[in-house]
């Protein structure tokens, strides 16, 4: 029997469904073939989980490497859903459509006068889904292109519904849809594959939403974290005259949500090592367009800065306003989006949109 999540939902997730799809519950990924075992095929069809139906962009399904596309977890799907609170006639824009499931999902919601336009980057997913979503009967624009221009043609939309992982908004969205509602799942810098769910009312082109739950998505191609490669030579370690204890940087990096630091330190990705027990102290790292810093600190070190010292200054005032600011999490924190050239300018705000976050 479905799972109440996928019935829901309202439409069988099996018609969508690739032969081979890979399942995890937590642990190892197993390979499902439909011709080698129906029953388990089936019953992930309409399981309350994500199904991988791509790793490494298709160039080798044994790969096992990383996965690229999936069937999203159903109740992520309906979350994302309701937050786009689509009506019957509006317009629609797609941002990944995998294997056209959400796209028929939306379909369904804007009804025979709506319309969806769905952008996949994969030719290779964009022609299957075509395929799937033409033998449910399923009227689905399906572009193949790169979703984050957006689709000029059929613009403009009344919502944007994007199922993979963003870390800048591009500004063609808030140009394509300049009043209505887009809905992604956003990460900070810090995080790799943990997003939340990003809602934002868009009026004369300016967006502005909370930051909601979490949620795992795979980045959108372009956007994926890329590794941290050799540290640079960074000079000489001196001592630093920082705003904040060691103690206190200790608790940020051990304790703080990493999403909130990400939103206090945009564009900047961070990495602590060592343990507060250690003698040598621990090594916050940090990098931010090219540039790299590291501080160190402990209870028997001075606390040490190496490198771009405004870097190390801005992490520094990033501890201090979590611990003046009571220590929040991500909750209570929402983005002000504007166009701003091929990438918007998109400013964190903490407990109102009027309420800007300023660390200087
Ligand atoms: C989680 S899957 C989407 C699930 C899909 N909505 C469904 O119902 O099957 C993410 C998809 O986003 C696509 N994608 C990644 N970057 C993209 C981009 N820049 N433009 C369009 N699609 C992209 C991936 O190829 C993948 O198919």
């Amino acid at each position: 029997m479905a799972s109440v999540a996928v019935t829901l939902l309202g439409r069988d997730r099996a018609a969508f469904l690739p032969d081979v799809v890979w399942r995890s519950d937590g642990g190892e990924y197993a390979r499902i073939d439909r011709h080698t075992d129906h029953a388990a095929w089936r019953d992930a069809a309409d399981a309350d989980c994500p199904l991988v139906t791509q790793w490494d962009d298709g160039a080798d399904e044994n790969s096992a490497g990383k996965p690229t596309c999936s069937l999203s977890l159903p109740t992520a799907v309906r979350r994302m859903l309701d937050a786009c609170d689509i009506r019957p006639g509006q317009r629609v824009l797609e941002v990944g459509t995998g294997c056209g499931y959400t796209a028929a999902l939306l379909k369904d919601r804007v009804g025979p006068e709506g319309s969806v336009t769905s952008v996949e980057v994969d030719p290779v997913l964009a022609a299957a889904a075509r395929e799937r979503l033409d033998a449910a009967g399923v009227a689905v624009d399906v572009v193949r292109g790169d979703g984050l221009k957006g689709w000029e043609t059929s613009a403009p939309y009344d919502r944007v519904h994007v199922t993979c992982g963003i870390r800048r908004l591009p500004s063609a969205w808030l140009r394509q849809c300049p009043d209505g509602v887009l809905v992604l799942p956003w990460g900070s810098s810090h995080e790799g594959r943990d997003n939340r769910l990003v809602t934002l009312t868009v009026s004369d082109g300016v967006a502005v939403g909370p930051i909601g739950a979490s949620l795992w998505f795979m980045e959108a191609r372009s956007q994926r974290p890329v590794p941290w490669g050799e540290w640079p030579d960074t000079g000489a370690v001196t001592k630093a005259e920082l705003p904040v204890s060691w103690r206190e940087i200790d608790a940020a990096v051990t304790d703080a949500d990493r999403f909130v630091l990400g939103l206090l330190l945009p564009g900047t990705r961070l990495w602590a090592s060592g343990h507060t027990d250690d003698e040598d102290g621990r090594v916050a790292w940090l990098e931010r367009a090219g540039e790299y810093a590291s501080v160190g600190f402990g209870w028997s070190v001075p606390t040490t800065v190496a490198g771009d010292g405004r870097l190390a200054e801005d992490f520094a005032r990033a501890v201090r306003w979590w611990h003046d600011h009571d220590r929040p999490p991500a909750d209570g924190f929402g983005l002000r989006v504007t166009p701003d050239g091929e990438f918007a300018c998109e400013e964190v705000w903490f407990g109102s949109p009027d309420a800007p976050v300023r660390l200087r």
